[in-house]
């Protein structure tokens, strides 16, 4: 689906228009965004960094932790402190913000500080992000995906916590530039596609098949990082890093970005469901995202990520209709 961009420039700073009800193609982008290579991005992500990215020195034992915002980044950051500890994360001081810094956001001096192993998070998508040219250079990427339906509910909330996107529109309007690709990082569907068909080390994770089976998923993620594993490490980390234990944590419910938050905000850690779109999305929402999910995502990809195509994956990822609401939006 072509669309056509509300802003002109490659890079630089867009403020943000007044929301409507609903969003085209060609309408002013109704949040204030840093435009970087012509993808939306956050204010916090400056197009002078994202330029110098390419350059950036990878190491082999490097590992990005990469996902489209809200697909389940710092649930997956807690879980890599847990392998790392061997399932007792509180032993360390650091915030998982401190442990594994966004990559796009920080200062290439403290990258170039930080010891290895070096774990960074990244939102870009494969274009823009950091990667070595050499054997000795290649690093690894962790890739976490979720149905795009719940990544668009969560990311509505976070949109309407953090005061610096200056947004004050509904869930239908939002619903459309989130169809379109207007939000921060640019198009689910082009990211993630993006993820799968490069041809870098990759580990893609579904946050629903983690949700699920993570007595499955969490050996594959410690052999991917080359941490040590056995039962009494995965039973550690699945308690520790579980929604409710998380949500209570402050090294890893973000409660240290409070200050860019509004207050009375829906908290960070929202609900943390598969499937919590059923409650935000029209019928006919669901039906267009589908048909461009079906449109610019390969069905090969599909079943890659959730087993099965097109009807099944949607049937798959829609979630329980019955799981317990954790809060009250
Ligand atoms: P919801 O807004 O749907 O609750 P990210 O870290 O990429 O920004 O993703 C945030 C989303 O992951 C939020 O989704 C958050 O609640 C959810 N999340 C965080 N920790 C989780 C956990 N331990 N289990 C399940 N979901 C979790």
């Amino acid at each position: 689906m072509a669309v056509a961009n509300s802003y002109v420039i490659l890079n630089g700073k867009v403020e943000g228009c007044k929301s409507k009800t609903s969003w085209s193609p060609g309408d002013p982008l109704p949040w204030t965004a840093n435009i970087c290579q012509g993808v939306p991005f956050n204010i916090a992500i400056k197009y002078e960094r994202c330029k110098e990215i390419p350059d950036f020195k990878t190491k082999a034992d490097d590992v990005f932790i990469v996902t489209y915002p809200k697909s389940g980044t710092t649930w997956m950051q807690q879980i890599v402190k847990c392998l790392q500890t061997k399932g007792y994360p509180e032993t360390v001081e650091k915030t998982v913000g401190e442990l594994n810094p966004w990559f796009e956001e920080m200062e290439q001096k403290d990258a170039d500080a930080m010891t290895s192993p070096r774990i960074f998070k990244s939102h870009s998508p494969y274009h823009m992000a950091a990667k070595g040219n050499t054997p000795d250079s290649k690093c690894k990427y962790l890739h976490v995906v979720r149905n795009p339906k719940d990544v668009c509910v969560s990311q509505y909330y976070h949109y309407k916590g953090f005061w610096e996107y200056e947004y004050t529109g509904e869930f239908p309007e939002f619903c459309d530039l989130f169809i379109h690709g207007q939000v921060e990082c640019g198009s689910w569907f082009d990211f993630v596609m993006s993820w799968y068909t490069c041809s870098e080390e990759v580990l893609h994770i579904t946050y629903e098949d983690l949700k699920a089976r993570p007595a499955e998923v969490i050996p594959k993620v410690a052999n991917f990082l080359g941490l040590e594993c056995n039962d009494t490490i995965v039973g550690l980390t699945i308690e520790k890093s579980s929604f409710s234990k998380m949500k209570t944590d402050a090294k890893s419910n973000m409660t240290w970005m409070n200050d860019l938050r509004h207050a009375g905000a829906v908290p960070f850690m929202r609900k943390g469901k598969v499937g919590d779109w059923r409650g935000h999305f029209t019928e006919e929402q669901s039906q267009r995202l589908d048909a461009v999910f079906q449109e610019k995502s390969s069905a090969e990809m599909r079943i890659a990520f959730w087993g099965k195509d097109i009807a099944q994956t949607l049937e798959a990822v829609q979630g329980d209709a019955d799981q317990e609401s954790e809060s009250p939006s």
